[in-house]
């Protein structure tokens, strides 16, 4: 999966690749653990929004600017709509949409050292 997220989001946004380390293997490890982390914390909002905020600051230090959150959110919903077979819903969809919004609204914000609202 993760493999199929990079050759699309490298595929439709070629000039985000130059952010990312030539090897991702480690890398890829380190972003699938994090969504990981993310969803078994859905329930402990202050520990969710604090990683998150913190995932935010570290990404302004790799270089991710506020427009390449949209590109790598349409590559993750693309991949996950790709492995999800016939289990993706229009539902589905919209719900994973309403949380990458929320997440990357959070980090950007925190990444602009401005106020996180509640989420
Ligand atoms: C919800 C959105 C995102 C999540 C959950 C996420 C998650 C992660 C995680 C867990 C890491 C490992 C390092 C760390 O923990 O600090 C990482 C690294 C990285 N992320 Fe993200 N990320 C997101 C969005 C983005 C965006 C929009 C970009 C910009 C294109 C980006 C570019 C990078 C880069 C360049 C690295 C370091 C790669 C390297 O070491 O070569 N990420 N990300």
């Amino acid at each position: 999966m993760t493999a199929w997220f990079y050759d699309h989001l490298f595929t439709h946004h070629p000039g985000v690749r130059g952010l990312f380390a030539d090897h991702l293997d480690e890398q890829r490890d380190r972003l699938w653990a994090a969504l990981g982390a993310l969803v078994s914390h859905l329930e402990d909002t202050p520990t969710l929004v604090d990683m998150v905020r913190k995932l935010g600051r570290r990404h302004a230090g790799y270089g991710a600017l506020p427009e390449h959150y949209p590109a790598v959110g349409a590559s993750l919903i693309a991949t996950l709509r790709h492995f999800a077979g016939d289990a993706w819903t229009p539902e589905t969809e919209a719900s994973w949409a309403a949380v990458y919004e929320v997440v990357s609204s959070t980090m950007i914000d925190a990444a602009a050292g401005e106020p996180t609202p509640a989420v």
